[in-house]
């Protein structure tokens, strides 16, 4: 495999919470190593609460190790530097696009930001953009209110390509879709990145979805990486007893 453009190297890390006066650490990650390269989709499922969004929040540089590293291209992360080179969809579009703008101009967001291209050739990009993700022109001047739940995350996943990203993190991305709209974006996810070649994190508490989005699937438990393998392997029943019982789940 080509250099990874993601790397988990042995993170470990606690969140503090409490008040000041009574602050305690919540262990969330004991030792997780992980990487994507690129056009490669990694997956990680596990049950709620076991990290899975933290790996995603450090993958993207909002949070940081106590201890090991998290590399980007191999050289250490770092959120400033690497603007535009990641991007995240979430599970729900409304937390990417903002009511008060038109769908244009939430996709044109990101490249203004950074000063990429003149007005005329950013809306270009837009339009490109917005076809690629199977909206009509017509949406450019829609507000997101306007548009059905699969639309907006077409919209977001615009949003979030627009910059050519070398990284995507989709957290739960699919999650708060009808079963036939989700199984629409997971092959649109596919379609572009095997057009942009972007490396991926595909988050999910779905194996079902995960097994479609994924080349390969780690699965996470109380802030550990307890099984993985390729996405094919899934299908088979597991011989781990946790795996399988996600599997199970995800036949019903
Ligand atoms: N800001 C925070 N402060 C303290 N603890 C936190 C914070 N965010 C998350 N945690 C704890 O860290 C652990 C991992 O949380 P995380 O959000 O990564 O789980 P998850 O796998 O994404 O779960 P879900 O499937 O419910 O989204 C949990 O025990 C959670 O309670
Ligand atoms: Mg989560």
């Amino acid at each position: 495999m080509s250099a990874p453009v993601l790397e988990l190297d042995a993170v470990r890390f606690d969140y503090v919470a409490g008040p000041p006066w009574a602050r305690r650490r919540v262990p969330a990650l004991h030792g997780v190593s992980l990487a994507a390269g690129r056009g490669e989709t990694v997956g990680l499922v596990g049950e709620s609460g076991s990290g899975k969004s933290t790996i995603g929040k450090l993958c993207l540089g909002l949070l940081r190790p106590q201890q090991g590293a998290v590399r980007f291209d191999g050289a250490p992360l770092d959120r400033r530097a690497q603007r535009g080179r990641f991007a995240v969809v979430l599970q729900h579009p409304q937390w990417s696009l903002d009511p008060r703008l038109t769908v244009a101009a939430s996709i044109e967001e990101p490249l203004a930001i950074s000063g990429t291209g003149t007005k005329a050739s950013r809306r270009a990009q837009v339009e490109q953009m917005l076809a690629e993700v199977g909206l009509d022109r017509d949406f450019a001047d829609r507000y997101p209110a306007e548009l059905s739940g699969g639309q907006r995350q077409r919209a977001s996943v615009a949003r979030a390509l627009i910059t050519e990203p070398r990284f995507v993190l989709f957290d739960e991305a699919v999650s708060a879709l009808d079963v036939s709209i989700q199984s629409q974006i997971l092959n649109l996810i596919r379609r572009l990145q095997r057009q942009h070649g972007f490396a991926a994190l595909f988050i999910s508490h779905d194996l079902a979805a995960t097994r479609y989005a994924a080349d390969r699937i780690v699965v996470m438990r109380g802030g550990e990486i307890v099984d993985e393998g390729t996405a094919a392997s899934f299908y088979e029943p597991s011989t781990h007893p946790y795996t399988r019982a996600l599997q199970r789940a995800s036949e019903i």
